[in-house]
């Protein structure tokens, strides 16, 4: 693996392993009121025992490993990726679809109700454990940084599907270390289906096209180059010199004269896409993070966070053979600690923007589209997509005094409430009853005094293990949100306040809910939830 890191990156390695050897003997000090035996319990006997739970009869049996590899994306060397290989071990041969020529993991396909077995290796030289990112699973299914385990172990996940058809993923989850292990390559697509999804008349098959958008620095022999290091890269978060779909630089897809579904991933460390197409028509939104909207809606542009995903309908069918149009990424304000260093409103193409720097806001092409087939087929979009019952606001137990969340800087460092990450650490005010629902309020004002108003920054934050509504938001001046269907990672724009409305019905324990930039995550902008029963 040759991904350049500074020393002090190391450092909170080690310190952190140290931190690991402790916890394992059972001294848990960090721990707010409200807990039982739950937690250390669960913890140390999974990750010892990796036994299957007798009864559970699996219907997809996947062994997952995170392995070196390298992948030709440039002509000349190969360059060096981690990423996630796997084997099917029971299931239809088309459960498990890897991309061609693309370090990203395979597409896991698996239908709601289904029971999942993934027998995880992990095979690279640290500790690592997968998250399952948009999935209701149990706690410790979840990929709790808590659970890592170190190269050569492995670890056994057995859950059923219970979310929606809808476009999931999955990725490490190693407490400081998700930053450049994503970036390294570990990263894949986990869709589900189900029959409401069959019934709406989407297209399928080859008019079913998943998009993960990254970005990437590359060295001259071809290889990634992660963040220099400096405090302030890291406070920006780290941005790619070229964007990369589905892995590929200068991405075009061939397209025939019809309707296409695009299921598309910010997969991205820290890069905010504004999405928008080039040749002016509106964008047809689908589906959102938690899978169908109920109806369709339409935007000029949409802001795409890393974590976020967004489905369009996209029909060529009005467009000669020949006819070529692109996805571009608007550009935008990303905040303070941004301005500045590119004039706004300048157009790069992937090749001319190669190893110039690329801030997040620029505008550029994310990926090209090219008509080149000639089909007859005649698709309409489906006025009705999908039918859910959601939330009442009226059911929160907390209606009148919404749990308050601030995100700040905090002696250079991004906090949640003035807090950073502990691996066990629970506030009381982090604490949720098992069967209720609640509106979480979160504010991205920035501090309140001069300096840490002009260090207001773009958060994606994100709750593990729930599919959560979008109530309000305010502060709001510009078109890019959907919030009308289900999500699981909500962006916040500096001085934007938003509230969803959260249900903790089933599955009591542990969970994170973080910044999705993977560099203030590793950073600690990220916190443990805990629900108690
Ligand atoms: Cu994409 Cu904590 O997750
Ligand atoms: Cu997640
Ligand atoms: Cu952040």
């Amino acid at each position: 693996m040759k991904i350049k890191y500074n020393k002090s990156q190391h450092t909170d390695v080690l310190s952190r392993r140290q931190f690991i050897k402790t916890a394992g003997i059972g001294t848990l000090t960090l721990m707010a009121g409200g807990f039982d035996s739950f937690l250390t319990r669960s913890a140390a006997a999974f990750n010892q025992n990796n036994h299957t739970k007798p009864g559970f009869v699996p219907d997809l049996d996947i062994a997952l490993t995170a392995t070196p590899g390298e992948v030709s994306i440039f002509p000349g060397n190969a360059t060096q990726t981690w990423q996630f290989k796997a084997k099917l071990l029971k299931g239809d041969s088309n459960r498990l679809i890897q991309l061609e020529r693309s370090y990203l993991g395979p597409i896991i396909r698996a239908s709601k109700g289904e029971k999942v077995r993934i027998r995880f290796k992990n095979q690279i030289p640290e500790e690592t454990i997968v998250h399952w990112h948009g999935l209701h699973v149990p706690a410790i299914m979840d990929g709790h940084p808590r659970y890592v385990i170190p190269m050569g172990q492995s670890y056994l996940y057995e859950f059923e599907v219970k979310n929606r058809a809808g476009t999931y993923w999955y990725h490490p989850h190693p407490h400081g270390r998700t930053g450049p292990q994503v970036y390294s390559g570990l990263a894949g697509l986990f869709l589900v289906s189900d029959e409401e999804e069959k019934a709406a008349g989407l297209p399928t098959g080859e008019y079913d096209i998943p998009l993960v958008i990254q970005d990437r620095s590359f060295d001259t022999d071809n290889q990634f180059v992660y963040t220099s290091g400096s405090r302030m890269e890291l406070m920006n978060g780290f941005l790619g010199k070229l964007i990369l779909v589905n892995g590929m630089p200068d991405f075009t897809l061939p397209v025939s004269t019809c309707a296409y579904r695009l299921r598309l991933l910010n997969g991205s460390n820290s890069r905010i896409y504004k999405l928008a197409w080039q040749d002016n028509r509106p964008l047809a939104i689908i589906g959102t993070d938690g899978g169908l909207l109920e109806n369709p809606v339409y935007r000029r542009y949409v802001f795409l966070s890393p974590g976020e995903r967004i489905e369009l309908w996209a029909d060529f069918s009005g467009n000669p053979i020949g006819f070529e149009t692109a996805l571009v990424s608007l550009p935008f304000d990303a905040g303070m600690m941004n301005r500045g260093r590119m004039g706004r409103g300048m157009m790069m193409s992937g090749r001319t923007a190669y190893n110039q720097p690329l801030p997040n806001g620029a505008g550029f092409s994310v990926f090209k589209i090219k008509v080149n087939k000639s089909v007859k087929k005649n698709q309409t979009l489906p006025q009705k997509l999908s039918e859910f019952t959601t939330f009442k606001k009226s059911n929160a137990v907390n209606y009148y005094r919404p749990r308050q969340f601030y995100l700040t800087m905090r002696h250079m460092q991004w906090t949640i409430n003035g807090r950073t990450f502990q691996m066990e650490d629970v506030a009381d005010d982090e604490i949720v009853r098992l069967r209720t629902h609640e509106i979480w309020e979160i504010n991205n004002a920035g501090g309140g005094m001069g300096m840490m108003n002009m260090m207001n920054m773009p958060h994606p934050i994100h709750l593990h293990g729930k599919q959560f509504q979008v109530l309000e938001r305010s502060g709001v001046t510009h078109g890019g949100y959907v919030d009308e269907g289900w999500k699981d990672t909500v962006l916040l724009m500096p001085g934007e306040r938003i509230r969803i409305l959260v249900g903790f019905e089933d599955y009591p324990g542990l969970f994170l809910y973080h910044c999705h930039n993977l560099e203030h995550e590793d950073m600690g902008m990220m916190r443990n939830y805990f629900v108690k029963i």
